[in-house]
């Protein structure tokens, strides 16, 4: 009974790739020359890391890091180069030349974005990616370190467990691929959330590459645009080489558990309880459930990370949550790094291994994601709606969803802090996740998005509204997209915008008006411009 844990895009926008190329195909073909011209212009070395659609590696690049694989199907647009490069120059030279000869960059470190916007665009563009920007430097002694946007958020746990013998660590989520650039830049949270809030909370420094071409640190940016990529996504603003994070304290013991219950078991009485709780427990325990389909029965696992031994954690369970009966023989004392491995969705037995955190290669799936945000618990008699679904569905679907619990320190800072507003008051947030193996066409895609967008309607009266809140890193272009192409209208825009940033919305667009007024870094969920009203004639 081992959850998949990961996430997914519906439109297909008109204009399709090949259309323009076909149509504009002989001054495209000049335009891409001169492109290139451009760049070995701008820097001697960058020729050793553009992949043409020519280049032998070109595919596996392109396929390497995206996680989607529904955005790799042959009918999804492609990349025109992708440059994967090793120094700052040649990503100023990129950004450059992009904006010269009217090329889209997307920027990709990860590429674990769900509706895939960091390889996939339905404009002339080119990828960025940032594999081999993956450095990690940790400073123990000062609790801090320097993490380029390409490391993985397993390399990085990995690391400072490393430098500080499993001492420090960093509140991130449990992937382990996740890439530090889009992580960072859209707030990222974890197991750690309720002890430490998000991974952008502790955000002090950062080198970028401005539309300019030019390389900013937090100084020469400013505090405006720093705040900005604190958790309003990076790719509005800019190319973020590295992050400079404060370390945070981890026991050296920790404890775990994952308790199943089926429906004969009193999950939903469980659930309900949770709900209740989870919020309000100490901060040093998080305990989220995962809820699927098993045959003709619904299971809850209550997954479990204590920041402390099994004789502190007992006694909190017996107050707090005694209907789970957890007993001694459920939880397993361990250290920090080897409860990441365990979280991250390997056995107790696999644990100790923990260099599986360094690699990048894990079985990638056709997937769809949506996230919810809760400050009321749902009824309990609310639930037999939820399994319902689950039930008209076909068995091997594997459809999840997830409740991470709130309160703490995630819920303590202030809404405008940083852009990830979602604060006070929330009990916990809600992931909708369906995955369906290697299956790429359209389809199957349909067929699956529809049980989701079924769960998802179901539980319209039991989540926020007005607006009903949403999370960048779970990237939904249902809730509102821009048009790719010409001017977009921050009225527009403020439909996911406010989902995503409530008010911080309008911060973003401010930010976004001083440093890219020509809203050169776009995509279907960037932050767009005011604009003069001449503009828009
Ligand atoms: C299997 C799976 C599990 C997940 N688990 C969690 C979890 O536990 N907690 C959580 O909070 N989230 C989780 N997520 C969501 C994840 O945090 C986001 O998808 C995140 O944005 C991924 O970062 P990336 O660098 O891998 O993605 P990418 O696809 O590379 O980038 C995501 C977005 O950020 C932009 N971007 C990337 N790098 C840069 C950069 N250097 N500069 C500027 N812009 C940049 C991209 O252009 C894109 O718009 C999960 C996702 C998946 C697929
Ligand atoms: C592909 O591109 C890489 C990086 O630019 C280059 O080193 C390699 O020689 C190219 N291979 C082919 C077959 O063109
Ligand atoms: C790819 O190769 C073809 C044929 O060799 C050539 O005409 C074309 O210009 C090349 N394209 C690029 C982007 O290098
Ligand atoms: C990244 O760097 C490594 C080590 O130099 C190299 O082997 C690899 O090919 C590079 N990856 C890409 C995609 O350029
Ligand atoms: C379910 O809860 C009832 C009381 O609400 C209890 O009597 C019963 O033993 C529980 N079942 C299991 C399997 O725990
Ligand atoms: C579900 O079915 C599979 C095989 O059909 C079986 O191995 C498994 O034990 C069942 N699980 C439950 C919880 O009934
Ligand atoms: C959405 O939910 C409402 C009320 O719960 C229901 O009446 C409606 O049929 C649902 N729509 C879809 C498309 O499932």
């Amino acid at each position: 009974m081992k959850p998949h844990h990961s996430f997914f895009c519906p439109k297909i926008l008109p204009v399709t790739f090949i259309l323009l190329l076909s149509f504009f195909g002989e001054s495209l073909a000049e335009n891409h020359e001169n492109f290139l011209k451009c760049l070995s212009l701008q820097s001697d070395t960058i020729s050793k890391v553009i992949y043409t659609q020519n280049n032998s590696s070109y595919s596996s690049v392109l396929e390497s890091s995206i996680q989607n694989l529904v955005y790799l199907a042959p009918t999804k647009p492609k990349p025109l180069f992708i440059i994967t490069p090793f120094h700052v120059s040649e990503i100023q030279a990129t950004v450059k030349c992009s904006k010269k000869y009217g090329l889209q960059i997307r920027v990709r470190s990860g590429g674990h974005d769900h509706d895939a916007l960091s390889s996939v665009s339905y404009v002339p563009f080119i990828i960025v990616d940032l594999i081999n920007f993956s450095e990690v430097s940790v400073d123990a002694e000062e609790k801090t370190a320097w993490v380029q946007s390409g490391a993985t958020v397993g390399q990085l746990n990995y690391r400072i467990a490393e430098k500080s013998q499993n001492l420090l660590a960093f509140p991130v989520g449990t992937c382990p691929t996740v890439g530090v650039g889009g992580h960072l830049s859209g707030g990222g949270f974890g197991p750690l959330l309720r002890k430490y809030g998000a991974a952008a909370d502790h955000v002090v420094d950062a080198h970028m590459i401005d539309v300019k071409g030019r390389f900013l640190n937090r100084e020469s940016m400013g505090e405006d645009l720093f705040w900005a990529i604190r958790g309003g996504g990076g790719a509005s603003f800019g190319i973020i080489v590295s992050w400079k994070i404060n370390l945070v304290a981890v026991p050296s013991t920790v404890t775990v558990f994952a308790i199943p219950r089926t429906l004969e078991q009193n999950a939903t009485k469980l659930l309900n309880k949770w709900q209740h709780i989870a919020d309000r427990v100490h901060e040093d325990l998080f305990i989220s459930p995962i809820l699927f389909r098993m045959n003709s029965t619904m299971v809850s696992i209550f997954t479990s990370l204590f920041l402390g031994g099994i004789d502190r954690l007992l006694p909190l369970m017996q107050e707090s949550f005694p209907e789970l009966g957890l007993t001694k023989q459920d939880c397993k004392e361990m250290s920090f790094i080897e409860s990441v491995v365990y979280l991250d969705g390997f056995g107790i037995s696999e644990s100790a291994n923990v260099d599986v955190l360094l690699s990048r290669n894990f079985p990638k799936k056709s997937f769809k994601g949506k996230a919810d945000y809760l400050t009321e618990p749902i009824p309990e008699e609310a639930f037999q709606g939820i399994y319902d679904i689950f039930f008209e569905e076909d068995e091997k679907t594997i459809g999840l969803l997830q409740f991470f619990p709130y309160g703490g320190k995630i819920s303590e800072i202030s809404e405008p802090e940083i852009p990830y507003p979602h604060r006070a008051g929330n009990i916990y947030t809600l992931l909708y996740f369906v995955d369906w193996g290697q299956d790429t066409t359209n389809e199957a895609f349909q067929r699956h998005d529809n049980m989701i967008k079924k769960l998802f309607n179901y539980t319209t009266p039991y989540v926020t509204k007005n607006p009903r809140s949403a999370y960048i890193n779970y990237r939904d272009l249902d809730i509102g997209a821009n048009s790719n192409e010409g001017p977009i209208s921050v009225e527009e825009a403020s439909v996911w915008g406010k989902k995503y940033f409530k008010n911080n919305f309008y911060r973003l667009v401010h930010v976004k008006t001083m440093v890219d007024p020509d809203n050169f870094f776009r995509n279907e969920q960037s932050i767009p411009p005011f604009r003069l009203v001449k503009d828009e004639l």
